[in-house]
């Protein structure tokens, strides 16, 4: 099989400075990509920042013979996202490959959740996607073509203790990713999210006894491949740490159909619960309107 290079596309990738970003950066600019490397360089919770992080990644690719361009903005804001995408614009002259990964936490129990780190960890995640994603896209549109990765959190998807910010951020994302997927199709843009598990300054108190089986470099593999022209997949979520890679999804089973028109109690309700919840057979729909041919089905064959 052919190798998967990049051959001067240009990819952004948020959050460049350390962590995962860093080596999603170093690995895209080492197969032919012209890298944004973007990073506000703050602290883990957000306060802060420096251009010494994006720039110390922007030397190491230089120095391996790469390009690279540092962005110091903040996706937090909408200005700040657009800034990183004109960098691309001004430096390279378009943009192929985004990676949004830029990321910060401000855990607190549900019980004691402020608004402010509410906005602060929504505004970083889901919002900073968004301030990066929608000019890319534009540009994508008008090229044919593009790639986005979001780095979605199994905090989001399963649960855990301590993140409800984070939690609904990193799902939104996985909201975020599936309608790009499905708004970018016809136009040969991909988008795909992941949900990583690695040793980074942001988990490295977490991790526990894994810490040390979970290098960065082992999710870095994955999203070259989904960052590359040749992922056909799209509208998917990968699980990714350690060495593991999997496919996490989001399906629906048939479930209990009351009837034509009918309109069940809340006793009915109850009695059916094993057929609502039964989910020995279920469908990945790709679009809300495929979830809806399920009903449509139902219908269909009561009908007299
Ligand atoms: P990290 O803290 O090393 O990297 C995050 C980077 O984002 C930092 O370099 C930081 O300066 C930058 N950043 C923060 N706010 C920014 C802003 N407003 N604008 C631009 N850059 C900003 O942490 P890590 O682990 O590399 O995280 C990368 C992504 O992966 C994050 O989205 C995180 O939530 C996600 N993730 C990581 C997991 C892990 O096990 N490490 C688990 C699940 C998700």
């Amino acid at each position: 099989m052919s190798q998967i290079v990049f051959d001067r596309q240009v990819a952004v990738v948020t959050g460049a400075g350390g962590g995962l970003g860093k080596t999603y950066a170093l690995e895209l600019a080492r197969r032919g990509a012209r890298v944004v490397v973007n990073d506000l360089g703050g602290s883990v919770d957000g306060s802060g920042g420096a251009s010494s992080m994006a720039d110390a990644t922007v030397a190491d690719i230089l120095a391996a013979g790469g390009e690279a361009v540092a962005s110091y903005e903040s996706v937090a804001t909408p200005e700040g996202g657009a800034a990183v995408i004109e960098t691309a614009l001004d430096t390279f002259g378009t943009v192929d490959v985004v990676v949004n990964n830029a990321g910060i936490l401000r855990d607190k129990s549900f019980a004691n959740m402020d608004m402010d780190s509410v906005h602060a960890v929504m505004d970083v995640h889901l919002n900073g996607a968004f301030h990066v994603s929608q000019p890319a896209f534009r540009v994508m549109k008008e090229n044919g073509y593009g790639r986005f990765v979001f780095t979605a959190s199994a905090s989001g998807i399963f649960g855990n203790f301590g993140q409800t910010n984070y939690g609904a951020a990193k799902m939104g994302l996985v909201g975020l990713m599936n309608v790009v997927a499905v708004e970018g199709a016809k136009y040969n843009i991909r988008s795909n999210a992941i949900a990583p598990v690695a040793r980074t300054r942001m988990t490295e108190d977490l991790l526990g006894p894994m810490i040390d089986y979970v290098d960065p470099e082992q999710v870095t593999p994955l999203v070259a491949y989904l960052a590359s022209a040749g992922c056909a997949e799209s509208h998917e979520i990968w699980t990714v740490g350690g060495g593991r890679y999997a496919r996490i999804f989001v399906g629906v089973n048939d479930g209990w159909f009351a009837g034509r028109g009918e309109v069940p109690t809340a006793e009915d309700i109850r009695d059916h619960l094993s057929e609502i919840r039964d989910i020995g057979e279920f469908i990945i729909p790709m679009s809300s309107t495929e979830e809806l041919q399920i009903l449509g089905r139902l219908l269909e064959a009561d009908g007299t």
